[in-house]
């Protein structure tokens, strides 16, 4: 049968092809940092890092592909993002459009279970789960490897949302060598990630920001030259579960990156008195018997990494300090995970 060629044109306009899928991703915090990069533009670090998953804190994130899309568009927490949220996103999907030979546009929305405006970082975990979304959603099933690669080129810090438990991202020397692993699973070792929220107000730079500053630091080159011998000893102590010889490495590491912040042209000081009150009980609680030490990222909170029999002591004391804090505990969490996949034809 003939159909008239206006009811064709129709039936094909009114034919949409969409591919969806959900992931769910991990945020993550480092022992040894990632800070700088050699190659902004792929986001190939200065140095190999290592950082636990945290099983409280996770993005879980849903992609449709469609071709009745002509932009990409974005949800967080059910609210349109703000337009430079949106442009990272869209510039993280045109580097798996080019990676999947797709032309079509997403709609990304993504939630955070956690307070966006906790000055708790949530890009690692948002571009791990959307990179596993966005892949799956057309059909791609890659490897923990090539989704590591993939997930980076969004946030360094994504790479090791990727993989599970406690995770070690291999700076390598190209695009396709820098990517994370697992060294052990979240229950190899039962830390505990006890985060003194010290401040929600948004950072004044973000670590993309920070990141490209590094390397005006006189102390970058000595930061960067050295972190492969505390990178090892952080995963001896881990591989050991020895407490007293991971606390140090975990401190002098994060004393080294805002050295390095505080040194930069322009100087960039994420801490504020209230963190260095919180460093300091810490040391005190350690040498009272307590398994803690303190680790900072691009803002002023602290993270108070405590063997898990210690985490809610250290939460009570952090109170004791000042009841202002706000106390969110974290043990270590698994990798990404695909929640749903339905390629789909409307
Ligand atoms: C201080 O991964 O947030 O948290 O690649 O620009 O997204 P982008 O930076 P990001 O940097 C993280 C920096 C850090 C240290 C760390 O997590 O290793």
């Amino acid at each position: 049968m003939h159909l008239p060629q206006r009811q064709l044109g129709l039936r094909i306009e009114n034919m949409v092809t969409e591919y969806t899928a959900t992931a769910r991703a991990h945020s993550n915090i480092a022992f040894i940092k990632y800070w700088g990069n050699r190659d902004s533009g792929i986001r190939l670090p200065a140095n190999s890092s290592l950082s636990m998953n945290l099983a409280a804190l996770h993005s879980t994130t849903s992609v449709t592909w469609s071709d009745a899309l002509e932009e990409d568009r974005l949800l967080i927490n059910d609210e349109p993002a703000v337009p430079a949220a949106l442009l990272r996103v869209s510039a993280h999907l045109d580097t798996l459009r080019a990676e999947l030979r797709s032309t079509l546009h997403a709609d990304v929305s993504s939630h955070n279970n956690f307070p966006m405006g906790a000055g708790i970082a949530s890009s690692a975990s948002a571009f791990a789960a959307l990179t596993l979304a966005a892949t799956a959603a057309l059909g791609m099933r890659l490897s923990e490897r090539e989704l590591s690669l993939l997930a980076r080129r969004g946030s360094g810090s994504a790479a090791r949302s990727i993989p599970t438990g406690f995770v070690e991202w291999h700076a390598g020397s190209a695009d396709k060598d820098s990517y994370a692993e697992s060294i052990a699973s979240p229950d190899y070792w039962p830390l505990e990630d006890v985060i003194a929220v010290i401040s929600r107000d948004h950072k004044h730079v973000g670590s993309t920001m920070g990141h490209a500053t590094a390397n005006t630091s006189i102390l970058q080159r000595v930061r960067v030259e050295t972190a492969a011998d505390r990178l090892l000893s952080a995963i001896h102590a881990i591989l050991a579960r020895d407490f007293e010889a991971l606390a140090p490495v975990v401190e002098e590491d994060s004393n080294l990156m805002h050295a390095v912040m505080m040194t930069s042209k322009p100087s960039l000081f994420y801490w504020l008195p209230k963190s260095l009150r919180v460093m300091l009980a810490v040391q005190e609680w350690r040498r009272q018997g307590l398994q803690v030490c303190y680790t900072l990222d691009a803002g002023p909170n602290v993270h108070c990494i405590c063997g898990a029999q210690d985490a809610a002591v250290v939460a009570a004391r952090l109170k004791e300090l000042d009841p202002d804090i706000e106390v969110i505990r974290s043990a270590v969490g698994g990798g990404a995970q695909l929640l749903t996949a339905n390629d789909r034809t409307d």
